[in-house]
């Protein structure tokens, strides 16, 4: 072989050049397997969805919110928990068809600008976010500021007849069809569906 001392089945020059490739190699997949793990890693691992009792079904009414507080990550106390605005479905409010199937409507209170937590005035009939001053109306839509799509909302059931439970969170574009849940900032309004697909934890936030 040239440039092989004999009896040499490589050269030294090429076995220095594989020796420095494979080092290169392992030092590349020491940064990038980690983070590829963190990004695919919620993909793989199927959340079961939790339903939550909020009251019954007489502790709401079809004209006002009722704030409640549901646990959407287990085991952290406080910081795993979020309000949720209930009412009762009203027919000659909530005339859009994805919500014709339940008998509760429950708004998520984090602003879809940033993720602040909103607030419901009710003298104002407005859903109002005290850091950019982002304002939805009733049906949880934006009327003002920067958000960039209605209030998310969560699927909601009454179990043995009584008992109002809240279930997974799930995103609406203007006309208020559903869609898997986004991160606030995203909009899903015609390209925007395409442009920001759900992740898989978002739910969970
Ligand atoms: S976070 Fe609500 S308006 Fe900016």
């Amino acid at each position: 072989m040239p440039g092989a001392f004999e009896g040499e089945t490589v050269t030294r020059r090429r076995f220095m050049n594989i020796g420095g490739q494979a080092a290169g190699g392992v030092a590349a997949a020491s940064f990038l397997l980690p983070a590829l793990g963190f990004a695919l890693g919620p993909i793989f691992k199927s959340t079961p969805h939790r339903w939550e009792t909020v009251g019954t079904i007489d502790d709401f009414l079809d004209s006002n919110y009722i704030p409640t507080v549901i646990t959407l990550t287990p085991g952290i106390g406080e910081a795993g928990k979020t309000t949720v605005y209930v009412r009762k479905r009203n027919p000659a409010i909530d005339t859009d068809p994805p919500d014709r199937d339940t008998q509760f409507i429950a708004i998520s209170s984090r602003c879809a600008h940033l993720g602040c937590p909103v607030r419901w005035v009710n003298a104002a009939e407005r859903f109002i976010c005290p850091c950019h001053g982002g304002v939805y109306d009733l049906l949880g839509r934006r009327v003002g500021g920067p958000p960039v799509r209605p209030l998310d909302r969560f699927y909601t059931r009454v179990e043995d007849g009584l008992y109002v439970q809240i279930g997974p969170r799930y995103s609406v574009n203007s006309e208020l069809e559903r869609f898997s849940p986004r991160d606030p900032g995203e909009p899903i309004d015609g390209i925007g569906q395409y442009l920001y697909p759900s992740r898989p934890s978002a739910q969970k936030l």
